[in-house]
């Protein structure tokens, strides 16, 4: 059984301090720890450090990045490693946001080596992809998204693959209020699983998580997690008030009993 992951992407908010204020408040406001939820705030660099030590050592919230370079040192500036991030304590890193694709000029390419970058240092990638409205538009949604997995896992073994973590985000949902139908994401994660299952190996694809992400708010995140194949989110704008984010915490704690 796949257990639901919440991941908060702040994006560019929040200075070191404000974080630590943030989380400090986020622990007190989120429900239990949940055998079947795992959650995971992944702030800006410059934040990483003053998040870790507010989380504290047992804390049930994981740290995660919003990026890396795949080096693991050298003549990159402005980069950071995935050695870097392992010692500040992060388990997760976010790879090939739209929003690098779009804003940074970021290629299946490089999406690529950072993922296998991420996984030799025992960071759990979570690769983003997604179709814009055009090509949803065009019916050519499945298509783009089978492009993207190609690109980004090619050449991974199997078992690399099952370390990977996939969120759907269709472009046009990001930021704009407009979230994807359940059936929207359903049929877009049955793509993606049938995709991992061709090119890793079905019991695989059953083991990969498939996030949503997309104007996920306290509203909607129920209705996303009704169907089996929704494995979590990926959330911006919502995560960044203490009480939405805990909000969909709780929500998703409920929407998952053990054993369903
Ligand atoms: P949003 O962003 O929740 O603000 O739409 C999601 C994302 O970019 O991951």
């Amino acid at each position: 059984m796949r257990s639901v992951l919440i991941v908060g992407n702040w994006k560019m908010n929040k200075t070191a301090s404000e974080a630590a204020i943030f989380v400090r408040e986020l622990k007190e406001r989120l429900p239990l720890p949940s055998a079947t939820v795992e959650l995971v705030v992944a702030p800006p660099f410059t934040a990483l450090e003053s998040v870790r030590i507010a989380l504290g050592a047992s804390s049930p919230i994981q740290l995660g990045a919003q990026d890396m370079f795949w080096e693991d040192h050298g003549a990159y500036t402005g980069e950071v490693s995935a050695p870097m991030l392992k010692d500040l304590g992060c388990r997760y890193v976010i790879l090939g946001h739209s929003e690098r694709r779009a804003l940074f000029g970021e290629q299946s390419d490089s999406i690529q080596k950072k993922i296998r970058a991420a996984l030799k240092h025992g960071l759990r990638p979570i690769l983003c992809i997604g179709e814009s409205l055009a090509q949803r538009d065009n019916g050519s949604t499945d298509d783009v998204l089978t492009q993207q997995l190609h690109e980004s896992l090619s050449g991974l073994t199997g078992e690399a693959m099952a370390g990977v973590t996939i969120a759907y985000e269709p472009i046009w949902a990001i930021g704009t209020g407009k979230s994807a139908t359940t059936e929207q994401a359903v049929a877009a994660h049955r793509t993606i699983r049938r995709v991992l299952g061709a090119t890793a190996s079905p019991a695989i694809a059953d083991r990969t998580r498939i996030l949503y992400g997309g104007s996920v708010t306290p509203q909607n995140i129920e209705s996303l997690l009704v169907s089996d194949q929704v494995d979590g989110a990926l959330i911006g704008g919502a995560c960044l008030q203490v009480e939405s984010f805990a909000t969909i915490a709780t929500v998703a704690s409920a929407a998952r009993p053990i054993g369903v």
